[in-house]
């Protein structure tokens, strides 16, 4: 399997997600069928497609032209005719554990040894899933953002018993169509993402409940202050650029507080010298400290050319960062 070769791609399950990925694996030059037991869907499916590729066309963001693209992605109303000879199949089906294993079972009679199976589910793990099923050793749980066209992060969720090659399979296809995924290590419930947010919105919640900040004010925090950083890069390399010595200065300066805010929550995690030295040893090899200015610099560039972006898309955004710091 080539990098770059194209692929027959299977989606099962035409709503939200599965028109989705349409786009994403159309896009990367991949034969595309689309399955839903729902005429209603089915016959939605094209234009839906359409729209969303006419709208990643005016904004620049294909590099050919949409009618090219849609021309490879077709709907059907069998399974069977979906997956045949499919390199991999995306199960974009409703959340719901007794479809997802009803779905899998007839995805692991109708396809060969090879066909890597991955789930889009938010939150039902590939264990559950592939419980008791024969092609348990091909299933992973690749969880996508919303939607994933736009947002290219997918997270790749093996079980036990899912085999290396098909996991480094997935990882390869997807990061070829423009994706960049991401292997959890373990089964854990949310995975990264949704654990990630919901750290800020059990934080987000209390803050709220204890009148410390309303909906807006936190929401305001958010959109103007951490989210403009986090659009560009994530939590570690933030702390990690806005102290001199990078993160484990971070760390001795501010792991007392950040430990004292957990406590008050019932929480105990605090970041240990053995954890600090970790998460320090792996920024270090992403960003030497002798490269630390520069990288300074460059997320100052990457500030400026967001504002650039929001002031030219939104002025009413930037009006209303006027107005709130007026006050
Ligand atoms: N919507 C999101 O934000 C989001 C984000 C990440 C992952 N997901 C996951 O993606 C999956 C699909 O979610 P969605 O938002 O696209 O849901 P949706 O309701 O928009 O689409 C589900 C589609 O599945 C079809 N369907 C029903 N029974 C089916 C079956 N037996 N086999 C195949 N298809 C069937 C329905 O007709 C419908 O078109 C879920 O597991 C969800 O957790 C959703």
């Amino acid at each position: 399997m080539s990098e770059t070769s194209p692929e027959r791609i299977a989606i099962i399950g035409g709503g939200s997600i599965g028109v989705a990925f349409a786009v994403v694996f159309a896009r990367a030059g991949h034969r595309t069928i689309i399955t839903d037991p729902d005429p209603q869907r089915r016959a939605a499916v094209p234009s839906e497609l359409a729209a969303r590729l006419t709208s990643l066309d005016a904004a620049g963001l294909l590099t050919e032209d949409p009618e090219a693209v849609l021309a490879r992605a077709t709907v059907t109303s069998t399974v069977a005719e979906a997956v045949d000879g499919a390199t991999l199949v995306q199960e974009c089906a409703p959340e719901r554990l007794e479809i997802k294993q009803e779905v899998f079972r007839e995805l692991g009679e109708l396809t060969g040894p090879d066909t890597i199976l991955a789930s889009s589910s938010s939150a039902i793990t590939a264990s559950r899933t592939a419980d008791g099923l024969e092609c348990a050793d091909r299933i992973l749980v690749a969880h996508p953002g919303n939607p994933p066209y736009l947002l290219p992060v997918i997270e790749l969720v093996p079980t036990a018993d899912t085999r290396p090659e098909i996991v480094e399979a997935a990882h390869r296809i997807y990061a070829a169509a423009g994706m960049s995924p991401v292997t959890v290590a373990r089964e854990v419930e949310g995975f990264i993402f949704n654990r990630l947010q919901g750290a800020v919105l059990r934080e987000a919640y209390a803050l709220v409940r204890d009148g410390v900040a309303t909906v807006e004010d936190i929401d305001t925090v958010v959109r103007d202050g951490l989210g403009r950083r986090w659009s560009f890069m994530g939590p570690f390399e933030t702390v990690d650029l806005n102290t001199r010595g990078g993160i484990s200065s971070h760390a001795q300066k501010m792991g007392p507080a950040y430990e004292r805010m957990g406590a008050e929550r019932g929480q105990h995690d605090p970041w240990t010298p053995d954890l600090v030295a970790e998460v320090n040893h792996q920024r270090r090899a992403l960003l030497p400290l002798d490269q630390w200015e520069d990288r300074v610099a460059w997320r100052d560039q990457r500030l400026i050319e967001l504002a650039q972006t929001l002031t030219r898309t939104a002025p009413s955004i930037s009006r209303k960062s006027e107005h709130d710091n007026d006050n």
